[in-house]
This record gives C-alpha cells, sequence and structure tokens, in this order.
C-alpha cells in the first residue's frame, strides 16, 4: 500500500489558545501540558510569544527542554528583538522553529501597522532571512491572509520561500472564510507561487463562524499539510479549529481524506481533560470527540441499535479517544432493551418477562419525574417487582404478642408461616423491636446487618398509622422493607419480614455483586 500523505500537526494551545481571555497557565501547568502533547504525538508546540513576557520567554524556554519528540516553538512580530527573543528561549533544544508574522491584508496593514504593501514586502525579506540565520526552521505567516490580495500574497509567500521559510502559513485571523474560498486559497498558492514545492502549506482558522474544522479540512483536501489547531478548540474569540476534531476527522473519514497524523488519539480525552482544568475552561456537553455526551445514548431507539450493532449510531468508538465505554443513559426516552441491558450489568441475570416489564412501566413513570435516574433508583424498582412477582412469600407474619413496660424484659411471642409451616418463638430482648427481630432470626435464621430503622407516622393523632422502613444488609446487597399499620410493632415485624423475604429473592435471582458495586450500595 502507498505510503498515506502525512498532514503535521502543529498545536497552539499554549500561545494562541492561552490569549483566550482569562485562560493563563501557570509554568508548572505549561510542562504538564507539554509532557502530555508530546506523547499526545504532536508535531510542533509553539509554546508562546517569548517578547510577551518574561513569563512567557520562560515557559517557552522550559517547554523547549522537557520535549522529547515535539519540535518547540515560538512565535515573533517582524522585529529583531522578538526573533533573537525567540531564539534565546529555544536555543536549548536540538531542533526548534521560528514563527514569524506579518499581516498582509489592506486592512490591516493600513489601519494596523500603517505601512505600504511595499514596506511589507520588504520587512519579508529582511526579517525572514534574519530568522533563518538562528534556525533552518522558520515558519511565515501572513496575518489576515483571507482578506489579503490574492496577487499580493503570491508575492509574498513566494518571497518568504526564497528568504528560507520551510512552512507557509495561512491564517484565517478573523474568521472570515468560508471551505471553498478557503480550497481556492490553497490552490491558488499551489498554482501560482513558482518555488511553493519548497514549502509546507499550513492552515490556521479560527472560529468565529463555527467553520474553523471545516476550513482546515477543506485546506488540507486542496493541499495544505499542516493544520494549526488547539485543545478543545480555545483560543481568541471563538477559538481555533479543535485538534482533536480535525484528527478525528481525517482517521475516521480517511475515505475521502487519505492522510496520517502521527496523533495518539487514545490520548485526546486526557489531554481535553487537562486543559480543561488547567484553563477553567469547561468543555460543552454536546462537543464533538471530547464533550460528556460525545459517546452517550439516551434515546430509545439509537440504544437498541446500539445494543444490537453500534455501527448503527457510532461512527468512532469511544475507546479510540481514550473514554472507556459508551454510555447508554437512562432516561425517559430509554427502552426495553437497554432496560434489560441495564438490569444485566446490575447483577439481575434470569429475571422473569413479568418483573421485568412491572419494573420497566414504574421506571417510565419515575423518569418522568425525575431528571437523573441513578443505578439505586433502578435496583430500588427491580426489588419491588420481584416482591410483587413473588405473590407467595416464603415468610409471613401469622401473629404477634409484645410484653412491654418498665421493669421486665421485653418479649415477644411470634408465629411465622415459612413455607407453608406454622412455627412458633419466644425471644427477649433490648425492647420490644429487639425481640421482635430476634424471634424472626430464630424462626428463620440468617445473617444480615441492619442497616436502618426507620418509624414514620403517616397521619396525625394516637390512632396514627405508622410506616416502618427496614434496610438489611448481606454480602454487598441491600434490600428495603416497609409496612404500614397503626400498630408500630406490628409494622416493625412486617417491614423486617418485607426485607428479609426481598433477599432471599435476590439472593437467588441475581449475580453475585462486583467490589465497585458493593462499594456503591454501601455509600447510599
Ligand atoms: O490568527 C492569527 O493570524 C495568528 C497569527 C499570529 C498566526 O494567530
Ligand atoms: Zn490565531
Amino acid at each position: 500500500m502507498a505510503k498515506k500523505d502525512k498532514v503535521f500537526i502543529f498545536d497552539t494551545t499554549m500561545r494562541d489558545g492561552e490569549q483566550s481571555p482569562g485562560a493563563s497557565m501557570s509554568l508548572e501547568e505549561k510542562i504538564q501540558i507539554s509532557r502530555v502533547f508530546d506523547e499526545l504525538g504532536i508535531d510542533i508546540i509553539e509554546a508562546g510569544f517569548p517578547i510577551a513576557s518574561p513569563g512567557d520567554f520562560e515557559a517557552v524556554s522550559a517547554i523547549s527542554k522537557v520535549l522529547k519528540k515535539s519540535i518547540p516553538c515560538g512565535l515573533a512580530r517582524h522585529s529583531k528583538k522578538d526573533i533573537d527573543r525567540c531564539y534565546e528561549a529555544l536555543k536549548h533544544a536540538p531542533r526548534f522553529r521560528i514563527h514569524t508574522f506579518i499581516s498582509t491584508s489592506p486592512l490591516h496593514m493600513k489601519h494596523k501597522l500603517n505601512k505600504t504593501p511595499e514596506q511589507v514586502y520588504d520587512s519579508i525579506k529582511e526579517h525572514v532571512t534574519y530568522a533563518r540565520n538562528l534556525t533552518d526552521d522558520v515558519e511565515w505567516s501572513c496575518e489576515d491572509g483571507t482578506r489579503t490580495d490574492m496577487d499580493y500574497m503570491c508575492k509574498t509567500v513566494e518571497l518568504a520561500i526564497k528568504s528560507g521559510a520551510k512552512t507557509i502559513n495561512i491564517p484565517d485571523t478573523v474568521g472570515y472564510t468560508v471551505p471553498s474560498e478557503f480550497t481556492k486559497i490553497i490552490e491558488t498558492l499551489l498554482n501560482k507561487v513558482p518555488n511553493i514545492d519548497k514549502a509546507i502549506l499550513s492552515t490556521h482558522c479560527h472560529n468565529d463562524l463555527g467553520l474553523a474544522v471545516a476550513n482546515s479540512l477543506a485546506g488540507v483536501q486542496a493541499g495544505a499539510r499542516q493544520i494549526e489547531c488547539t485543545i478543545n478548540g480555545i483560543g481568541e474569540r471563538a477559538g481555533n479549529a479543535a485538534l482533536e476534531e480535525v484528527v478525528m476527522a481525517i482517521r475516521t473519514r480517511n475515505d475521502l481524506m487519505p492522510y496520517e497524523t502521527g496523533i495518539n488519539t487514545t490520548l485526546l480525552s486526557k489531554a481535553s481533560k487537562l486543559v480543561s482544568n488547567v484553563t477553567g475552561f469547561p468543555v460543552q456537553y454536546n462537543k464533538a470527540i471530547v464533550g460528556k455526551n460525545a459517546f452517550a445514548h439516551e434515546s430509545g431507539i439509537h440504544q437498541d441499535g446500539m445494543l444490537k450493532n453500534r455501527n448503527t449510531y457510532e461512527i468512532m468508538t469511544p475507546e479510540s479517544v481514550g473514554v472507556k465505554q459508551t454510555s447508554l443513559v437512562m432516561g425517559k426516552h430509554s427502552g426495553r432493551h437497554a432496560f434489560k441491558d441495564k438490569l444485566v450489568s446490575l447483577g439481575y441475570a434470569d429475571l422473569t418477562d413479568d418483573v421485568i416489564e412491572n419494573a420497566f412501566g414504574k421506571f417510565k413513570i419515575l423518569a418522568d419525574k425525575k431528571k437523573h435516574i441513578y443505578d439505586e433508583d433502578i435496583i430500588a424498582l427491580v426489588d419491588d417487582s420481584l416482591v410483587i412477582d413473588n405473590k407467595a412469600n416464603k415468610i409471613v407474619l401469622k401473629s404477634l404478642k409484645v410484653f412491654a413496660g418498665t421493669g421486665e424484659p421485653q418479649k415477644a411471642e411470634m408465629k411465622l408461616d415459612i413455607d407453608g409451616q406454622i412455627k412458633s418463638a419466644s425471644e427477649t430482648g433490648d425492647g420490644p423491636v429487639d425481640a421482635i427481630f430476634k424471634c424472626i432470626k430464630n424462626l428463620y435464621p440468617h445473617d444480615v446487618n441492619l442497616q436502618l430503622y426507620q418509624v414514620h407516622a403517616v397521619t396525625e393523632g394516637t390512632d396514627a398509622q405508622a410506616t416502618v422502613s427496614v434496610r438489611i444488609e448481606e454480602n454487598g446487597k441491600t434490600t428495603v422493607g416497609q409496612a404500614a399499620d397503626t400498630d408500630t410493632l406490628v409494622a416493625s415485624a412486617n417491614a423486617y419480614i418485607a426485607a428479609l423475604n426481598k433477599m432471599i429473592i435476590k439472593r437467588d435471582k441475581t449475580a453475585p455483586m462486583m467490589e465497585q458495586e458493593k462499594e456503591r450500595v454501601r455509600g447510599i
């Protein structure tokens, strides 16, 4: 197979990205980011603008010393002072790039630089040559390139290459261009600049119209072989082309864009989280590739399709960008298929169709009321459905007598129907409830932890109906029993027996819980 064309990935998260209002990063943070970027396989890392501040100088210098594979780069205006400062910051690295730029659009030349096109032209020769004498890796950018006269751009690009630039970068500085127009710019340069084969063409697209990634890819399809981009698309105003998006687009649509990048895409999620944490810029939930919902499905139709074949609704795997797995979020749009799948993942194997149907009905009602459905909610629904399904409970309270009051130890006498057999016991305890629970243990020996015993009065007055809740735990599995009665002690016995009946069913019907799940349940 023929070797694919390489598209170089030039990251400017720490230069253009840091120019986003409020996104400044400390030296330590920049070093931490650089290490991850190096591992990610970024070809060139623009680490800062050394003349801008002593902090920027120090950062570029420190980063240039820690990079193992990526080439460090610094930015410089057309000024010998800027270029010298850049060189001083980078000179310890075995290889480094100086990136120098000047505006070439009529608007910028006149109003920003107060220079004529001829003066700008002369400046290119002078400054690119100056930088070229310090390193053989010089990149030249025509700022506001997409609003530059095309004939003038061809002349300046030819001169920059003649003066020693090996990379020619075409910035869409204000995010004004559209893909067809950007294609034309790159094609024109390739057709009209005589020495264009001596340089690599690069894109640097801003996202003011939301077209930064589309424009960068249009540039590559037209012949550019370097993309300037940032993690999470951060950068001036609406940001730059997002690195993770251009890389995954090339990888996923390699049929249309048969190029390769050196990016280890499984580290994209890690890099995104790091940049977000450092800058404090949250990643929007629906952000392509690295957003929280990028691999989450809630609609029933989609979840059903995903469970049958992932390719139905997934064009790339979450693993390919370093996300552990697709999440099927349980919500009001989820269908039976996903619900069943969720039950299996929670350890409920072999449930009858009746139980699943009953629990699914309750789940839909709950999902209409509740925004987030947690695993615990589903466990509670299924437990209830299991008990309803098991019309013949194993243990039924037949009679209860309690002797309470001062002086004597409290005593309970109880009759239980266990699997159709009547059994009786009498126990004393530390209070009437303790005596009742001891009777149940005596008649149906078991070993569970009592996690919760709670009494609520449902109505007012001395004849109030009491509702008792009991939660028990056995080997990491918990069940909750509830019962109501005007006699609090009868409600207590029935609540405990309800929890125990559920536990007996749960023991039979569910797989053993995994450690992680045990911890989660214990933490309720
Ligand atoms: O957007 C831009 O024009 C730039 C240049 C300095 C490359 O960031
Ligand atoms: Zn920029």
